[in-house]
């Protein structure tokens, strides 16, 4: 059998940890490159040695020889791009977040269904060693029922800019960049509970903050200082119908002294940090006892994780197993984002249950 044949559609930054992934899996080919921008498709298409590209992606769905895409554009363009791609026949990988709302969330997951091709979603933090090391443990019950969880992923100073400060093209600001992996990462190691109830806050108090000097930070490509449409931070319990709850606070920007990125679990019968840095609690004979793993990387490493989504993502579209990070997990995930956007505007608890669903 030859290989599979990738197309990578959106070229821009997070496109090259997909290429530089692609090219260390022996089982596919870099295909395709489709962006909008041709430039940036010429570029890549040069850095990476495809074979064509587009500027459209209908055009590179039209190629029968594409096997499989990653979506690597902006939010906005999520549910039209990958329901393209199924019907195309095309198994798909996307950059989470799924979309921008959850009615575009059940569309992609209605064409999956008729398609019966893979969809993989983007949650990329699930595919870390940390993470796969901290979910072995969870999984021979050393936390025991894990009824609390809470993460934080604080900017003093970093609004990207660009299309991640325009609502239109990302559908929201720290909450859906940011808080979509600190929150899946729990919900997943949480065991997936069905959500209860949200109530959550969002407040855009500092905007972006581009007066500040001497203090640098990662800028989009069209960066402009003077727009900015989205959220400076927010933050949300989540109740689940097990009983269990997760808080989370994430910011753009935040008068805080520092940066911090603290993903922490908590079961009957231990508790774990992932994030800064793997570290199981636990309590043995009378005594409290903070263990440390001795893995290579203790927190998140970005290519390691990358290319165990990706080798994961071929697998899956070879037919060798089904994937951890499925359309329905994006479905919940979508769900419980526009749940907080939308208990924030009403200031009211969102309650969920099986036949009302958070309005869009
Ligand atoms: N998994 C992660 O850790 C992670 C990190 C960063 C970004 N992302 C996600 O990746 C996606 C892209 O983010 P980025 O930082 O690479 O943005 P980017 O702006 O650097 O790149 C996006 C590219 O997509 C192109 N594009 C946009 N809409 C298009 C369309 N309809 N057709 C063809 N090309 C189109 C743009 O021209 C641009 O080159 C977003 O969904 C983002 O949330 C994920």
């Amino acid at each position: 059998m030859g290989k599979l044949k990738i197309g990578v559609i959106g070229a821009g930054s997070i496109s090259d940890m997909h290429f530089q992934s692609y090219q260390k899996n022996n089982e596919v080919e870099i295909y395709a490159i489709c962006d909008m921008n041709e430039q940036r498709a010429q570029e890549k298409t040069n850095k990476y040695g495809a074979e064509k590209y587009y500027t459209h992606y209908k055009n590179l769905l039209e190629d029968p020889q594409v096997d499989a895409v990653s979506i690597c554009t902006w939010n906005n363009s999520h549910a039209e791009i990958s329901i393209a791609a199924l019907k195309a026949g095309k198994h798909v990988l996307i950059e989470k977040p799924l979309c921008k709302t959850v009615e575009e969330a059940h569309q992609i997951e209605e064409a999956v269904k008729e398609s019966g091709k893979v969809l993989q979603v983007g949650f990329v933090r699930r595919f870390g060693t940390n993470t796969e090391v901290l979910k072995k443990f969870i999984d021979s019950d050393e936390l025991g029922e894990i009824y609390y969880a809470k993460a934080s992923c604080i900017r003093p100073l970093g609004n990207p800019g660009g299309w991640f400060a325009d609502k239109e093209r990302s559908g929201g600001g720290p909450l859906i960049d940011l808080g979509v992996h600190v929150i899946d990462l729990c919900w997943y190691l949480m065991g997936k509970p069905k959500v209860k109830s949200i109530s959550g806050n969002t407040y855009s108090k500092l905007g972006n903050r581009s007066n500040i000097k001497n203090l640098s930070f990662y800028k989009a490509a069209d960066y402009d200082p003077d727009y900015n449409t989205v959220e400076d931070m927010a933050n949300a319990i989540i109740r689940f119908e097990n009983g269990a709850s997760l808080m989370i606070d994430v910011s753009f920007t935040l008068h805080a002294k520092k940066e911090e990125f603290a993903v922490s679990l908590y079961g009957d019968k231990g508790g774990a940090e992932i994030e800064p840095e793997l570290l199981l609690v636990t309590e043995k004979n009378d005594t409290i006892l903070n263990a440390q793993p001795q893995i290579d990387s203790l927190s998140f490493d970005f290519n390691k994780g990358f290319q165990s989504e990706i080798d994961h993502f071929v697998s899956c579209c070879l037919g060798e197993r089904e994937t951890i990070s499925p359309v329905q997990d994006g479905v919940e995930m979508m769900k419980i984002l526009c749940g907080i956007y939308e208990s924030s505007e009403t200031g009211a608890e969102v309650q969920f249950d099986e036949d009302v669903e958070v309005k869009q």
